[in-house]
């Protein structure tokens, strides 16, 4: 299976800087599709610049049906728009927004409902209560992706061994692809590869496509 690459762009970029980021960085991927796959996660608005040969990702959706709920995106609008994964749980939606583990829950549950796979994101201590909050049934037909909140926007991941461990305690509740995220760089990258990961989630490094592009050919080049 390929290596996943998932870039979170946040809340960056307007309509032609995404473009103009598409133009430099499809062509990169597309030469290593065999040994990697690329995600890409903008704001909604720019969902739709997205063609329909990426893989496109929300970074957020309505715990809710289509509704009175004023101001929400919903899971079937995110279909329409050809979106194939949506982001759930990442810890700024839980510390900025206060999204709890049985909204996290009813999110994935929507996704599914219409066929977009969650990337359910979890620190350390969500494992257990996120866990429990899902839907057994639910459970193996999401990515995971482990993310220390203290370890995010810099220039180092977590410990490697903490990564492996956290794997592991991941890995008692399911066998679904797991990703890490966290500092990802062009420098770092290599010392992730050899653990036992599906793939990255990389944010601060996949705005400049200079330092994507590194992430990109390092990966390709250890596969
Ligand atoms: P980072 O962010 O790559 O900038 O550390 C990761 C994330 O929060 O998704």
């Amino acid at each position: 299976m390929p290596f996943l690459v998932l870039a979170n762009f946040k809340s960056h970029k307007t309509i032609p800087e995404v473009k103009s980021w598409l133009e430099t960085i499809v062509p990169v991927f597309e030469q290593y599709q065999d040994q990697l796959e690329v995600i890409i996660a903008p704001s909604f608005p720019h969902l739709h610049l997205l063609s329909s040969s990426l893989n496109s990702c929300a970074q957020d959706v309505s715990p809710f049906p289509p509704g009175a709920y004023t101001g929400a995106v919903n899971a079937p609008q995110l279909k329409d728009l050809g979106v194939k994964y949506c982001l759930v749980g990442h810890s700024e939606r839980r510390h900025f927004f206060h999204e709890t583990h049985q909204d996290v829950a009813n999110k994935v549950s929507e996704l599914l409902g219409v066929g977009i796979t969650p990337v359910l994101l979890l620190s350390e201590k969500d494992i257990v209560p996120q866990f429990a909050a899902l839907d057994d049934s639910l459970v193996d037909r999401c990515l995971y992706c482990f993310e220390p909140p203290s370890d995010i926007g810099g220039t180092t991941t977590a410990p490697l061994d903490v990564i492996t461990q956290v794997i592991g305690q991941i890995r008692a509740h399911t066998p679904a692809p797991l990703l890490y995220g966290g500092s990802v760089t062009p420098q770092n990258i290599a010392n992730l590869l050899p653990l036992n990961l599906s793939g990255v989630l990389v944010a601060t490094a996949s705005l400049e496509t200079s330092s994507f592009n590194s992430i990109l050919e390092v990966i390709a080049h250890a596969r």
